[in-house]
């Protein structure tokens, strides 16, 4: 069944985590109290890049600030989709000041970037669908960003309510592991697949997620808490936390390649795989 699965190649951005730190608390996962392994993360960092560079996958790099230990977290600078870029507005004043040096990268890529009126964390809480694009709210993103994010990519945004504050992000509690685009990124019409972790969300919005994807992975809370469901797929390579054992063997089963990375390091602020990778959507 794996030969069927075909990886598109990726553009993706990321952050090198020179000033990581966890020095405040915006999820329950972080605990200024107790020290991140600086060289380690990095180390752990490198070998995702390698990963990702490995599979075919382009990746390129913002320059870190110091005094912003969260910039690690590309995914959350903004959402782009179709060559538009819909920036951030940071829910924590902390990290407000990020949306500067990513927009400013943007901008020398030769992107425009559109400023967002209302809260609102990039890839966060946008989970750019195929066809549609999957947005959380209840932690961080707001349902009036929902609106202006639909507005400026004009794609439909499909709102789905988080109900569990380990699981504060939409991507720590879903992941697309096929947008349905195949591998020349035309709309080849099958919707895609997810996998996610049903009670992250309320009940009217897991039945939205049972209708939109009848055929999804349903990842345990174990493989959750791993940050298993923090994880980029190409289509056909998972790149997935080696904590979410079972989530690994449903996706073989599926006929996915589960790609071990151990980002445990960056766990301690709440942040995994998919948190350190923003992809870029031409
Ligand atoms: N400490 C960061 C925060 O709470 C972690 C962000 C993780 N990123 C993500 N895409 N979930 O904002």
């Amino acid at each position: 069944m794996s030969e069927t699965r075909v990886p598109r190649r990726r553009r993706l951005l990321v952050c090198e985590p020179r000033h990581f730190a966890v020095q405040y608390a915006i999820n329950p996962w972080m605990r200024p109290d107790r020290p991140v392994d600086v060289p380690l993360a990095q180390a752990q960092w490198r070998a995702l890049i390698d990963a990702y560079r490995a599979h075919g996958h382009t990746v390129e790099t913002v320059e870190p600030v110091p005094g912003l230990p969260d910039m690690v977290f590309a995914a959350n600078a903004a959402v782009v989709v179709g060559g538009r870029v819909f920036g951030s507005l940071f829910k924590a004043p902390e990290r407000r000041p990020e949306s500067v040096p990513y927009d400013t990268w943007f901008k020398s890529a030769g992107f425009d970037v559109h400023r967002p009126e209302a809260v609102c964390e990039g890839e966060g809480d946008f989970v750019p669908a195929g066809r549609w694009i999957l947005a959380g709210t209840g932690f961080r993103t707001t349902r009036q960003a929902h609106r202006e994010a639909q507005e400026f990519l004009g794609v439909p945004v499909i709102a789905l309510t988080l109900v569990d504050p380990y699981f504060y992000h939409l991507d720590t509690a879903l992941f697309v592991l096929d947008d349905g685009t195949g591998a020349t990124g035309q709309n080849g019409g099958t919707g895609g697949n997810i996998a996610y972790y049903p009670e992250a969300f309320s009940p009217g919005s897991r039945e939205v997620l049972a209708r939109l994807y009848p055929d999804a992975v349903i990842a345990t809370r174990e493989d959750a808490l791993a940050f298993g469901l923090n994880s980029v797929s190409d289509g056909r390579h998972v790149f997935v936390s080696p904590g979410a054992t079972a989530l690994a063997e449903q996706l073989a089963h599926h006929g996915y390649l589960p790609v071990p990375v151990d980002l445990s390091e960056f766990h301690k602020a709440g942040g995994g795989i998919k948190c350190c990778t923003q992809e870029i959507r031409s």
